[in-house]
């Protein structure tokens, strides 16, 4: 398949439309990740992202749209929370779940009564969905269960010759994927951690909420479900004081594994042979949360074949970076 490289969707909307009736997908930036995107209206098009992410088919797809009354087609109703929360947070990093419109197509929400919907803050993918005239639904653009893409480099290496458009962009400003909420429990619940973090979604509610993921049953946002964030190599967390993580890498058998931590860690590390990889100064989360897929795509493609890393701060994005990097992770020794 052709695949075009695209700077200026609005510039380019004619030959967008053009794909979009066609059934091509697009990938394209955003503030999170980079997203593979399809028409919600294009039942040949959203089968094959699934095909070609080889992502299951039981895993509900995120809506994006570029302008709140695009809303009003998708859902059939929209609560108070709901609109404190686009008030606040759109357009941003927030996937708000709520009763479908019978104009979603069931492929869509994995049969779900409900889809997931946000507004983008890059004004690259607002663009693009202005460019293609419909709502665009679209997974982070990445090979199931492997990071998600967060640079043009990966996503291309991923996806050349198998998509047709790609909208070139920077590196996204979060790094790590929107946080998903349900509205339509009784009261507000998490279902991913991400780029808004719980306690800026309570200062906006003016009440506690739930997060399912820290819950033992069954998580409601089937995504979660799944071996998600899996680089190549075997991710395994230390958790424990400094000291003990320079004694336990100083008297570590395997010559090939690498360190991925906080600069100040990877600065307390350099008389010990093994390589490490800085993700950012330790009091800025933020910064760590932007640089992890990034670094573990790196990791990937030097075939790294173990990786350790340390805990980091839940406070703000930190819930969500521990949860992806638990996630990656095939175990947490405690030093
Ligand atoms: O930041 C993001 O959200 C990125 C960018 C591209 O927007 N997208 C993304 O999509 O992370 P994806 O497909 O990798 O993850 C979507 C998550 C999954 O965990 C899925 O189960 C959940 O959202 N989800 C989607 N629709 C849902 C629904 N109706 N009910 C519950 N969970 C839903
Ligand atoms: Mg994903």
């Amino acid at each position: 398949m052709k695949s075009v490289i695209i700077q200026n969707p609005i510039a380019q909307s004619t030959f967008i439309r053009k794909v979009i009736d066609n059934h091509g997908l697009i990938v394209f930036p955003t503030e999170t990740v980079y997203g593979i995107g399809a028409s919600i209206y294009d039942p040949i098009a959203i089968q094959s992202i699934f095909t070609t992410k080889g992502r299951p088919q039981d895993n509900p797809l995120i809506v994006h749209i570029a302008e709140q009354s695009q809303l009003d087609e998708l859902v059939t109703e929209v609560n108070m929370y709901a609109k404190k929360l686009m008030a606040a947070f759109w357009p941003g990093p927030l996937t708000l779940v709520l009763p479908k419109s019978a104009k979603v197509p069931s492929i869509i929400t994995a049969n779900l009564p409900t889809v997931g919907v946000r507004m983008p803050k890059d004004p690259l993918a607002r663009d693009v969905i202005r460019a293609a005239g419909v709502p665009l639904c679209a997974p982070s653009a990445n090979l199931s269960g492997k990071p998600s893409g967060t640079d043009f480099k990966s996503v291309y290496e991923d996806f050349f010759g198998k998509v047709s458009i790609f909208i070139e962009g920077g590196i996204p400003e979060f790094g790590i994927e929107s946080t998903v909420i349900d509205l339509t429990s009784q009261i507000p619940t998490i279902l991913r951690p991400g780029a808004i973090s719980a306690e800026e979604i309570e200062q906006v509610l003016g009440m506690v909420i739930v997060s399912s993921s820290q819950a033992e049953n069954a998580p409601k946002a089937p995504g979660m479900k799944y071996q998600h964030y899996k680089p190549f190599g075997d991710v395994v967390i230390l958790d424990g004081p400094t000291p003990k993580l320079i004694e336990f890498l100083r008297n570590l058998p395997d010559q090939d594994a690498v360190f991925m931590g906080a600069n100040e860690v990877c600065g307390d590390l350099l008389e010990l042979p093994i390589n490490t990889f800085a993700l950012g100064p330790q009091n800025q989360v933020d910064v760590i949360a932007r640089a992890l897929y990034r670094t573990l795509r790196t990791l990937d493609n030097l075939k790294v074949k173990t990786i350790y890393t340390h805990t980091f701060s839940k406070k703000g994005i930190g819930t969500a970076l521990m949860n992806r990097l638990e996630k990656a992770a095939s175990r947490t020794i405690s030093l």
